[in-house]
């Protein structure tokens, strides 16, 4: 589908499974939820710049290499907090901004209640992480916010995609690649993903 990379890869896959899992503990769904998305990360920054330094090793001075981009890591309330530590353990050097949203049960549009971002959107690479794309209007809405802000080059990574979300958030932002582990078949007539893994953020927090 338009932009969207889907991320194959037997440790994905195996840990999709997992996350699925109904049975799963909130432990399991968190620890999995990190592993994954340091995982993920690989493919998400696979054609990040560098820039050539000088390393001494304790031998002799060599070619090394720094991340030339400036990045910042953008999870979406709540859900998207379960996917920052495993960036982060890859790209330790990112600063880290929020967006607070929650979708309104009745009419599924996003609500927001939050946002904090690092000075520098402008000139920064913008990763937005939410595990969940399903009507795909959190995810618009968040990259509005980021585009408000002065971003101007932003990557969406999701875990779980439903076709409907990713053809709005394509629709509304098509310069926005975004990044999946699964594209799943449709949402149900209560806006969840089908098969889906179910409310990413209840699991995560323990507040099924
Ligand atoms: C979930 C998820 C996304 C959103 C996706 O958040 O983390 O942000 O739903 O749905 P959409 O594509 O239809 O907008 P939720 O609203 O459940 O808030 P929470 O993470 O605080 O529980
Ligand atoms: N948000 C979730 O957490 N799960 C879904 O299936 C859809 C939206």
């Amino acid at each position: 589908m338009t932009n969207l990379t889907i991320i194959d890869h037997p440790l994905i896959k195996r840990d999709v499974a997992i996350l699925r899992d109904a049975t799963a503990s909130n432990h399991t769904f968190r620890t999995t939820l990190r592993r994954i998305s340091s995982i993920m990360a690989f493919t998400v920054t696979h054609d990040l710049r560098v820039r050539k330094t000088r390393v001494r090793t304790p031998l002799e001075e060599t070619t090394g290499y720094v991340l030339a981009d400036d990045i910042v890591i953008v999870p979406v309330l709540r859900a998207g907090l379960g996917l920052i530590d495993g960036f982060l353990d890859v790209l330790p050097e990112a600063r880290v901004g929020h967006v607070g949203l929650y979708r309104n049960e009745r009419t599924l549009e996003p609500v927001d209640y939050y946002s904090k971002f690092p000075q520098g959107l402008a000139k920064s690479l913008v990763i937005l992480l939410d595990p969940m794309l399903a009507t795909g209007g959190s995810a618009s809405a968040a990259i509005t916010f980021l585009k408000r802000r002065g971003a101007r080059r932003i990557r969406f990574a999701a875990l779980v995609a439903a076709p409907v979300g990713v053809k709005r958030v394509a629709a509304n932002h098509p310069d926005v690649p975004m990044y999946a582990a699964v594209l799943d078949r449709k949402l149900n007539d209560r806006g969840y993903i089908l098969p889906g893994l179910g409310d990413a953020g209840d699991r995560l927090f323990g507040t099924e």
